[in-house]
């Protein structure tokens, strides 16, 4: 018996000239589609397993090969080598379940990882062949509204990444992948609902953040503004948390430390129970240029990320039409083209932060931003959510820190300048990296004459930034809320723009809009050093569309932690 395809749609393209199992699976192409050097080239993929077929089968076409006959190692251990399937069969295992991102609305991307099991481990050539189905009801019956089959292999770290279409806005669906040789090996089930937009943002301990969003939250998509992973290697062994290998470099160490960060089962449920849309994946900024590409193409294997232009693998920034209701702009204000930042040994970023033509996107995505903002309001969006990884707001922690928009301050008032020139309402920018919480209307720095404090009149929008999953507080690691206050208590006096600062709690937000008001709740984590959803929530915070500012009084007057410009 030879061969056994349990797969019909593989048996065909394997001998046609087709890739399509291999170029189904994004992870192959990602980010480097138009890159033939970097990416994988799936027709060489394919003509090593036509090849290996060959061998294998004795298929006796036009360029016959020989069967496959071992001449060095007869069966010396009574092996059976005539049954070597062409597709791998001996099982999978999804080792990190399921996830989901980058959602349209009419498509969305579906990921998982397919690893083979059992004791016959594949032949490099053998590719892994993985189905999907998408229904419309969680119990997976009837028709799916999409299905098909893809290849993964070694080559990509057994990721699979596929794009399912055919969605309809304002519908739940619900997923699942199954090894196409036994599908009664099957994926967790991941799903989501797309009607009501929900954003949540995250970021040394347990990710619990992610635990309780999944849990305790109703978020529809999950933003995720910070460093994804570090590449340096901490100190997490007294909480059970040490992290395997070195501090990343090649593609093999990302893919690692990826691996090690995707067995949290916060972060997993996280992945499960909503597609994330997200910026940025490590810290590294700056030239490190072989690590940048390592780390690029090992986040575009793990991530249900899309490549947004096949032309240029470094560019992550993206705009999400959500309806009418909003567009959200995800701009990458870390790697993609900024000038120089404070690398912690360069402090002459301090004197030249008020430079004009320093640039945190780069002229080409800062043009793009500015005409998507434009054109968002063009086409009578309600709401611009802005997700970006840096402090926008002017803030004098005792100094500012000049890698956030104060190193950029030029940059920044081009922001400004375009939103309230060009009379763009409904702005509202999410901020990451800073590991604490700030909420800030948002107005040019140090004017108080367009801008009242108190009333937020004059504003042209507002600013939620949010802490870390786990990072450790910039006000002191491990700082007890009473000593943050203290600290948080002088932010709030001496910055016009801030109207809440929180500096002790690790969590997330969620934020809720609809047609008239725009609703963030922070939530602030008990313990993390733990896995356990122990939370609540901290503070809550109001927009009315139109009106720009935060609502009065601000989060209704009282909050559960941290600090108020205005109590009361
Ligand atoms: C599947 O992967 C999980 C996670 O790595 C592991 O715990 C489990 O033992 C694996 N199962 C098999 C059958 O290999
Ligand atoms: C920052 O705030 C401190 C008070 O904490 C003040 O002494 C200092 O002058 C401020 N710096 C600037 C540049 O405003
Ligand atoms: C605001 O004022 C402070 C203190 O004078 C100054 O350091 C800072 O550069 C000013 N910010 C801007 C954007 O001009
Ligand atoms: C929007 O949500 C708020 C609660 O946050 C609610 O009061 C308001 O009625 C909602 N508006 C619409 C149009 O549903
Ligand atoms: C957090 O949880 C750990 C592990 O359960 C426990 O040892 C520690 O005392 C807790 N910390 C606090 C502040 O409750
Ligand atoms: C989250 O839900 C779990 C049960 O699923 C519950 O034990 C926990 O207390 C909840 N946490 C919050 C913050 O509501």
């Amino acid at each position: 018996m030879l061969s056994v395809l349990f797969v019909t749609a593989a048996l065909g393209a394997i001998l046609s000239g087709a890739t399509e199992l291999f170029d189904r699976n994004l992870a192959y192409s990602s980010p480097f589609a138009n890159a033939p050097h970097l990416s994988h080239n799936t027709r060489s993929l394919k003509a090593r397993h036509v090849a290996f077929a060959k061998r294998q089968s004795q298929l006796d076409d036009t360029q016959s090969s020989n069967g496959f006959t071992d001449e060095h190692y007869p069966t010396f251990y009574g092996g059976d080598f005539s049954a070597s399937p062409w597709i791998y069969n001996g099982g999978i295992n999804f080792t990190h379940s399921v996830a989901s991102g980058d959602p349209f609305d009419d498509s969305v991307l579906l990921w998982t990882r397919a690893v083979p099991i059992g004791s016959s481990l594949p032949d490099q050539s053998i590719p892994v062949c993985v189905s999907f189905k998408i229904f419309n009801n969680e119990r997976l019956s009837g028709r799916p509204v999409d299905s098909g089959e893809a290849f993964t292999s070694y080559d990509v770290d057994f990721t699979l990444k596929v794009e399912a279409k055919n969605l309809k806005p304002d519908t739940s669906y619900w997923f699942q992948f199954a090894d196409c040789t036994n599908p009664k090996t099957t994926s967790p089930i991941g799903g989501w609902s797309s009607n009501v937009v929900v954003c949540s943002r995250y970021q040394d301990g347990y990710f619990n953040a992610y635990g309780v969003a999944a849990h305790n939250t109703s978020a529809d998509i999950f933003v995720h503004l910070g460093d994804y992973i570090y590449e340096s290697l901490g100190n997490g062994a007294k909480i059970g948390r040490k992290t395997l290998g070195r501090e990343l470099a090649t593609i093999a160490d990302y893919r690692l430390r990826l691996n090690q960060y995707r067995t949290d089962v916060s972060l997993l449920d996280a992945h499960v129970k909503a597609p994330w849309i997200t910026v940025c994946f490590s810290p590294s900024g700056a030239c490190f240029t072989d690590r940048k590409l390592a780390a690029v193409r090992a986040y575009h294997e793990w991530m249900p990320i899309r490549q947004v232009d096949p032309d240029d693998k470094l560019r992550i920034w993206r705009n999400f039409q959500i309806g009418k209701l909003l567009d959200l702009t995800m701009l990458d204000t870390r790697q993609y083209d900024r000038d120089i930042t404070d690398l912690y040994y360069n402090t002459v970023i301090d004197s030249i932060a008020d430079e004009e033509s320093r640039s945190l996107m780069g002229s080409e995505q800062e043009n793009w931003f500015f005409d998507t903002l434009s054109a968002s309001k063009e086409r009578g969006a309600i709401w611009r959510i802005v997700g970006q990884q840096i402090v926008f707001t002017q803030l004098n922690e005792s100094g500012f820190d000049v890698d956030a928009w104060d190193g950029y301050r030029a940059n920044r008032e081009r922001v400004l300048n375009h939103l309230y020139n060009e009379k763009i309402s409904n702005t509202i920018i999410l901020s990451g990296d800073s590991h604490a919480n700030w909420v800030s209307d948002l107005a040019h720095p140090n004017d108080t004459t367009t801008y009242d404090p108190l009333t937020g009149k004059g504003a042209i929008g507002v600013e939620f930034a949010g802490t870390a999953v786990t990072s450790s507080s910039p006000f002191g690691a491990g700082i007890q809320p009473v000593a943050a206050d203290k600290i948080s208590q002088v932010f709030v006096q001496i910055n016009e723009d801030l109207q809440w600062s929180e500096g002790s709690y690790r969590g997330f937000f969620t934020l809720t809009l609809n047609t008239t008001n725009a609703v963030a709740t922070y939530y602030a984590m008990r313990n993390i050093s733990s896995a356990n959803l122990d939370a609540f929530a901290s503070a809550t915070f109001v927009v009315e569309a139109g009106a720009n500012k935060l609502a009065r009084p601000v989060a209704g007057g009282s909050v559960q932690a941290g600090v108020l410009k205005v109590q009361g």
